[in-house]
């Protein structure tokens, strides 16, 4: 009887899922196999118009215009292949006619209408009800950090579309900050850079190479700079072409969009009261998202800032684990979706 009851209760309580919807990179947990699916967040033109792409990797410059990338600064700008990315991962998750709950994530600034559409999104990929928190909440979770401590800490999550800035204390986000910049606008800015420099148009996946390749951010000009390889076409004939790029040049191209970043973290801890700051300044900086790996940011931001740094363990997973623990944590909670309201921020 008591196994019959647990078969019953395994065919009707709906799966929970948890996602983090990235700009570059969708991450999807089902509670029901423990599993985290993930892939890059683009569509293909291809898949759209259901005709088999070229699979080779025939011209990745080519490639990359055939892609359609639903995302923007962290936020969906376009539903239709935001709901044909999550379509698949969600089926998997599906058993019968079950559809799953799910937990997903946003960016602190955004607006109503970008959560609606991002809950709308995942709706219409086959969840059954979506509930909606910070992302740099559940990162600071998956960071490891107590989020209920009586003493402040921030959390900085830089992604590839959004780097975002939250104040945690007493298990409450107590201010927030974002900014709509990350690593997909360092890497613009080096493919502008060595196009107006080289006349030459690298490819976007030699153009993050570049911004992953760098020896460090914080070093001042070094001596002898390094040269490093890239391939792309040239402009004026379309020629595939190799040339070598000077690694200061790329740190050069990198600034700007850097210096818009630390701008946002300095004028956050600004307007932190003394008592506040005073809390930070033990307990120091958490970084996650992709971006925390970019070399010597941690320095750069601990120099900027007066503040020690440190990188998440495990720093581009953080929301999704985050996102887990606070799965597990709700699960046993009667219709604990119901209970996720966005929080009131402070910024
Ligand atoms: N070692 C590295 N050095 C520099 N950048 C890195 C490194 N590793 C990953 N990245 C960058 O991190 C970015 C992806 O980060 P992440 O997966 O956190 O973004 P996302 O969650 O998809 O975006 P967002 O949260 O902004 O919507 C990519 O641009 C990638 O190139
Ligand atoms: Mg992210």
């Amino acid at each position: 009887m008591k196994s019959m009851l647990h078969a019953a209760k395994k065919i009707w309580n709906r799966p929970c899922i948890a996602i983090d919807l990235g700009t570059a990179n969708t991450r999807v947990f089902c509670s029901e196999n423990g599993q985290i699916r993930e892939k890059p967040s683009f569509i293909r033109h291809a898949d759209e118009n259901g005709v088999k792409a070229a699979s080779d990797d025939y011209l990745s410059y080519l490639n990359s215009k055939l892609f359609l990338t639903p995302l923007r600064g962290g936020v969906i700008v376009d539903i239709k292949n935001a709901v044909k990315l999550l379509r698949p991962l969600l089926k998997e998750t599906r058993k019968g006619l079950r559809h799953p709950i799910s937990l997903a994530s946003a960016p602190t600034d955004t607006s109503d209408r970008e959560r609606e559409l991002l809950a709308r999104a995942v709706l219409d990929a086959g969840a059954s009800y979506v509930a909606i928190l910070p992302e740099v909440w559940s990162a600071a979770i998956g960071a490891g950090m107590d989020v209920d401590s009586p003493h402040a800490q921030v959390l900085i999550d830089i992604g590839e579309g959004v780097t975002d800035l939250a104040i945690i204390r007493d298990g409450r986000l107590i201010h927030a900050s974002a900014v709509r910049t990350a690593c997909g606008d360092l890497q613009k800015a080096v493919r502008s850079a060595i196009v107006s420099r080289h006349k030459v148009c690298i490819y976007p996946a030699e153009a993050e190479r570049l911004t992953h390749a760098i020896s460090s951010f914080n070093q001042g000009r070094t001596i002898n700079p390094r040269w490093i390889t890239v391939q792309g076409n040239d402009v004026f004939n379309g020629y595939e072409t190799t040339i070598k790029i000077n690694e200061e040049d790329i740190i050069r191209a990198m600034e700007p969009i850097i210096n818009k970043i630390i701008t946002m973290i300095e004028i956050s801890l600004k307007k932190l009261s003394k008592p506040i700051y005073g809390e930070i300044s033990k307990s120091g900086i958490c970084l996650s998202g992709g971006g925390a790996f970019i070399s010597g940011i941690d320095r750069l931001i601990a120099l900027k800032t007066n503040l020690h740094v440190r990188t998440a363990p495990d720093a581009i997973h953080s929301v999704i684990k985050g996102h887990i623990e606070t799965l597990n944590l709700l699960q046993g909670h009667k219709n604990w979706w119901q209970d996720i309201v966005w929080p009131r921020l402070s910024s």
